[in-house]
């Protein structure tokens, strides 16, 4: 069951993150210690976009902050990126997981979840206005860029997108991006779950994805 996200209309971002506290849209709230917004400066050129907060993320309250986190700041720094620089976010802003003993194994996010929280992602996008959307992994790309989308066929590509509730382009306000260009690469999840003789390779992969945005904005 879902409802509407109690997004507040014209909010800066500390505005979205403590309305974001109290969601309620869907029943991921539950069993979720709490919602994990996104982080970073209100002036960021780029906006990172996860899955959903992991094990770690949902105990701290921030996103990216468990072992995907370190990798994702590692292939960042690679490819000349500084995280600080950057706005992190996901998705989905509950943590989905399944109990199995004292183990809280992740489970992906439904369409409905990802439908429940998109008008989160939405606001982000609205205040950051970003120049570089980055989905990390195929359940962002196929929320944000298409159904259809195929991270092993189309990663590293800058495609031209208007984010979802844009409405910047049209009305070309001072100092907003002509153009919002969105870009795919692999979850770093994926990179640390690849068999240890393939991992550099992998790493490697992410880090080229991530200069075609470095290069995108000098
Ligand atoms: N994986 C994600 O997709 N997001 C996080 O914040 C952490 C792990």
């Amino acid at each position: 069951m879902t409802s509407t996200a109690p997004v507040p209309a014209d909010a800066g971002l500390a505005q979205l993150r403590h309305a974001a506290a109290g969601c309620r849209a869907c029943e991921l709230w539950e069993p979720a210690t709490q919602t994990v917004f996104g982080e970073g400066p209100a002036t960021a050129r780029i906006v990172v976009v996860g899955e959903q907060p992991g094990d770690q993320e949902d105990r701290a309250g921030e996103p990216f902050v468990g072992p995907s986190g370190t990798l994702l700041d590692r292939a960042l720094q690679a490819a000349g990126i500084d995280r600080r620089d950057a706005y992190v976010t996901n998705a989905v802003k509950h943590f989905r997981f399944e109990p199995r003993g004292e183990r809280r194994i992740h489970q992906s996010p439904n369409a409905e979840h990802l439908q429940a929280c998109r008008p989160w992602l939405a606001a982000e996008f609205a205040v950051l206005q970003p120049e570089v959307v980055v989905c990390l992994g195929a359940v962002a790309a196929k929320a944000l860029i298409s159904p259809s989308f195929r991270i092993t066929r189309e990663r590293g590509q800058l495609l031209p997108w208007t984010p979802p509730g844009a409405t910047w382009h049209e009305e070309d306000e001072d100092g907003a991006p002509a153009q919002t260009w969105v870009i795919a690469t692999t979850h770093p999840s994926a990179v640390l779950r690849t068999p240890e003789e393939g991992r550099p390779a992998a790493f490697d992969a992410m880090v080229a994805d991530l200069r075609v945005v470095a290069t995108a904005l000098p």
